[in-house]
């Protein structure tokens, strides 16, 4: 089991599962095996009673840096049929049965960003940034982020983040309603682990069913979430995105 995820059942905060990231010498970055990690720890957080509520967080001053780009460029280069490790993810997300909240302090990048899109609240700290620059990797937006930006907030503020590749401050996250609250650094733990002992103690099926109609149908979304993956990886595979993942590696290596 690698330590680049951590699975965390803090005493103070009963019926908490922290799902954390962390690899912090690479902004922690999002490796396949540590998507399995996290997926894995959904799945069996939603049979097991005494998980009330998720709590994602990463580590001091960062969140996530999004997909491993190394990661991403030997599936390019190996010309990838099967599927990213990341979309097993994305489908426990949605799959996710239990009230998940997160907690970012600094960067989130990429799935960094639209993870926070199917949790249901988050807290980030007055320093994070919240960028995707999926289009000027070549890519396209994920984790159905095409459906669920413009409906929390517009089409224009989800362009601007989906396509254009703007960063978003937690500001202007808050104020576009992609998270919930900004605080200070040095509280955004406590605060996301407090939050998320709160929803641990309520009533767990007034809560469930409250968060299923909150939600809605998860149908579309995982439909969009397939439609999106079939573009993802044909981009993924082509020249401009092998050439963006280049420049990236190239530019570390000096
Ligand atoms: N995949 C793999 N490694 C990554 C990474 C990623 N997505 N993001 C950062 N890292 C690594 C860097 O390569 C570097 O490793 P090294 O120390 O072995 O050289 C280390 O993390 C620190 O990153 P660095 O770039 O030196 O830090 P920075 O503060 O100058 O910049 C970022 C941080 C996140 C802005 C920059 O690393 C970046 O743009 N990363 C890519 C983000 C991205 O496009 N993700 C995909 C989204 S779809």
């Amino acid at each position: 089991m690698s330590e680049h995820v951590l699975m965390e059942r803090p005493s103070a905060y009963p019926g908490v599962l922290v799902i954390r990231l962390n690899r912090p010498d690479k902004k922690n970055a999002i490796t396949a095996a540590m998507y399995q990690q996290m997926s894995r720890a959904l799945i069996e957080a939603g049979s097991d009673d005494t998980v009330r509520t998720i709590a994602f967080l990463g580590t001091e001053g960062c969140f996530s840096a999004g997909n491993d780009m190394a990661d991403f460029l030997s599936f390019a280069m190996a010309g990838g049929q099967e599927e990213p490790a990341a979309f097993g993810l994305l489908k426990a997300l949605v799959g996710a049965s239990k009230p998940m909240v997160s907690g970012v302090d600094g960067l989130a990048i990429g799935i960094g960003t639209t993870l926070h899109l199917h949790c249901d609240l988050t807290i980030a700290s007055n320093r994070s940034l919240f960028k995707t620059p999926f289009v000027d990797l070549a890519l396209v937006p994920e984790a159905a982020s095409s459906l669920l930006a413009p409906l929390v907030m517009g089409h224009q503020r989800a362009f601007a983040l989906l396509a254009l590749g703007e960063g978003f401050s937690a500001e202007q996250a808050r104020d576009a309603g992609l998270i919930w609250k900004v605080v200070a650094p040095e509280v955004v733990e406590t605060e996301t682990l407090a939050l998320a002992a709160n929803l641990a103690a309520k009533p767990v099926q007034a809560l469930t069913i409250a968060r299923n109609l909150i939600r809605g149908d998860q149908a579309a979304v995982l439909a969009r979430m397939h439609e999106e993956l079939e573009h993802f990886a044909m981009q993924l595979k082509s020249a401009e995105a092998r050439a963006a993942f280049q420049a990236f590696m190239s530019k570390k290596a000096k």
